[in-house]
């Protein structure tokens, strides 16, 4: 049961919202948390309530409505104007180059050496980026592998790299970062990948990614709750700090798809805080969140 001064600090964060310059209701929450697990997988629980009130009042604000209860209302009225705009409003897009580096280092020792020699008659390598973000992971990978096939030739590499939120598809599609996304990157990886660009905003130099690491990626929006347009083959899926919005069973069904995609033996990366124990059998665990299909 209910304590009354758990019942207390419930109705004091009801009212901190309802008193908000654009009022937002529990009823206009539950609303919007619903539309976004059945849209998009991802959960919001109570405590993402000032997230979704900052993120949400902009679309409020452009749209030039006045409560929270009327863009329930127009996104329900109006989905084919303005779910996209929700679904990008509630993401959370919060990635950067070589992200989790032990990632990249076992594909550099242990994956790429592999697949080196078990596909060196096709001479393919197929890798999907999904939930790929601004596109720093697919970047990152496509650097890694970049390099990795300097000795050989003829190698056809593609980096399917996919998203939900148009905009940063889009922005993984430009390519060009500010100084602060690629600070972590050593000079010599920046003069070797990037170009320096004036964007046109004309706020200070960017750096764009180079043609030679584009070439290797096709950007496009997915959800992954939907359908996949794919055939599978893939080697190698990196799949991180995407699922960590997600339930259970939507997760479970998600991996089970993944397993589809894979080749016998293909690889699936998935973030620092996410596991598949629990979760599904068709993967064995390499440690570190690295996972291989079993065949
Ligand atoms: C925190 S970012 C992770 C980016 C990158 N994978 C990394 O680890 O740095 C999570 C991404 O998953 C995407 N996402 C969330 N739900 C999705 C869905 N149902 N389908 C496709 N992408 C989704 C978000 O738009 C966001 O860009």
């Amino acid at each position: 049961m209910q304590t009354l001064k758990a019942i207390k600090n419930s109705d004091a964060k009801a009212n901190s919202f309802s008193d908000r310059e654009f009022p937002m209701l529990d009823a206009d929450f539950d609303f919007i948390a619903r539309v976004a697990n059945e849209k998009t997988g991802i959960q919001l629980g109570n405590h993402k309530r000032d997230m979704i009130y900052s993120r949400i009042v902009r679309r409020i604000r452009l749209l030039k409505l006045q409560t929270f209860a009327e863009y329930c209302e127009y996104l329900n009225s109006h989905p084919e104007k303005e779910m996209t705009n929700f679904t990008n409003a509630i993401t959370t897009n919060l990635t950067s180059f070589f992200r989790e580096e032990h990632h990249f280092d076992f594909l550099r020792s242990t994956v790429l050496p592999e697949i080196k020699s078990k596909n060196r008659v096709s001479k393919k390598l197929r890798v999907w980026s999904a939930g790929c973000s601004t596109g720093e992971e697919p970047y990152s990978l496509a650097m890694t592998f970049h390099r990795a096939f300097s000795d050989v030739s003829g190698w056809d590499i593609k980096i399917l790299a996919t998203d939900l939120d148009t905009n940063v598809v889009s922005h993984g599609k430009a390519g060009v970062y500010v100084p602060d996304r690629v600070e972590g990157l050593s000079a010599s990886i920046l003069k070797k990948n990037f170009n320096v660009v004036v964007p046109a905003s004309g706020r200070g130099n960017a750096y764009e990614v180079s043609p030679h690491l584009k070439r290797y990626i096709t950007f496009n929006r997915l959800n992954l709750l939907g359908d996949w347009p794919m055939k599978g083959g893939f080697d190698v899926i990196f799949c991180r700090n995407v699922v960590i919005y997600f339930n259970k069973d939507a997760q479970r069904i998600l991996f089970d798809r993944y397993a589809e995609m894979l080749k016998p033996n293909g690889y699936l990366f998935i973030g620092h805080s996410e596991t598949l124990h629990g979760v599904t059998s068709r993967f064995e665990s390499l440690g570190r969140t690295i996972y291989r299909k079993i065949s």
